[in-house]
């Protein structure tokens, strides 16, 4: 397992941002990029050449689909190899859902059903892929609308597949709380249940409230039950890099800076010795 290298909290690469980001060099210390996007042929590599050359950067990405039936696909994780070589992520991760089959593309992370026998079939295949990639891979705790069938809790679920495969947890404490909410369980539960001795990296984001449930929009600023529920996790592992997600109304680059500063202000705050264990923002 390696070191991610990664310090602090960083943002999700966008286009819109590009020419500010290479020209300008803003001190962010750290960007995600969503690798789906670059595996097309006519894929904007070399913007990514670019910023690879100055910042670090994570592989965030939604196609590996580990909760389909189908079998890992190792065409998907040649492209990931190869633009690994060309970039050298300190970071690679997808999430604990499926996105298609072999037949269809359903362009959303749709639940996995949370049994033994799933749980089995979801640490072998992330077995395979780490296998392939030469490295641990990140899995992170999806959004969800419906709940597929479950005979466990989903930090029980997650907490094993970490545990079978060696993967990572990327923890996304928005997820929790739109989860919490759609689904009705406790989010403080889950914080506490989950194993963050398996956390190497959190996301944090701004979910709208749609009236009878919370959507994963990546277009708000960080909620406070949010920052509340981070500020917690950060007071157990506080050195674990963070990215903060903002993908629809894309405001202009300071906003996100500002919530980056946020959030280190926060991490300060956690590990300042003078400050108590859980602690109100
Ligand atoms: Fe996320």
């Amino acid at each position: 397992m390696k070191d991610s290298e990664l310090n602090g909290t960083g943002i999700g690469f966008r286009m819109e941002h590009a020419d500010e980001v290479l020209l300008q060099n803003p001190n962010i210390p750290w960007f995600e990029i969503l690798i789906d996007n670059y595996m097309s042929e006519n894929a904007p590599l070399s913007v990514i050449d670019k910023l690879a050359e100055n910042y670090p950067i994570s592989f965030h990405g939604v196609g590996l689909s580990i909760g389909s039936i189908e079998p890992v696909d190792y065409h998907y994780l040649a492209k990931l190899c190869e633009l690994k070589d060309r970039w050298q992520p300190k970071l690679i991760s997808d999430h604990f859902a499926w996105t298609h089959t072999a037949n269809h593309r359903f362009h959303e992370l749709l639940p996995v059903v949370l049994d033994v026998k799933n749980m089995n079939y979801l640490s072998d295949k992330i077995c395979r892929v780490q296998d392939f990639m030469g490295e641990q891979i990140l899995m992170e705790n999806a959004s969800t609308y419906i709940e597929a069938p479950a005979e466990m809790n989903e930090w029980e679920f997650i907490n094993q597949i970490c545990s079978a495969s060696g993967c990572g947890l990327l923890l996304d404490i928005n997820n929790i709380h739109v989860n919490a909410f759609n689904h009705g369980f406790d989010a403080t539960e889950y914080i506490e249940g989950i194993d963050l001795s398996n956390v190497k990296e959190i996301h944090i984001a701004g979910y709208e409230d749609r009236g009878n449930y919370y959507f994963d929009s990546h277009s708000q600023p960080v909620a406070k039950e949010v920052w509340d529920s981070f500020a917690r996790v950060l007071g157990e592992i506080p050195e674990i890099p963070t990215l903060l997600e903002w993908d629809n109304d894309l405001p202009e680059l300071n906003v996100l800076i500002n919530e980056v500063e946020k959030a280190e202000k926060i991490r300060c705050l956690v590990t300042s010795p003078s400050t108590p264990k859980l602690i109100a923002i």
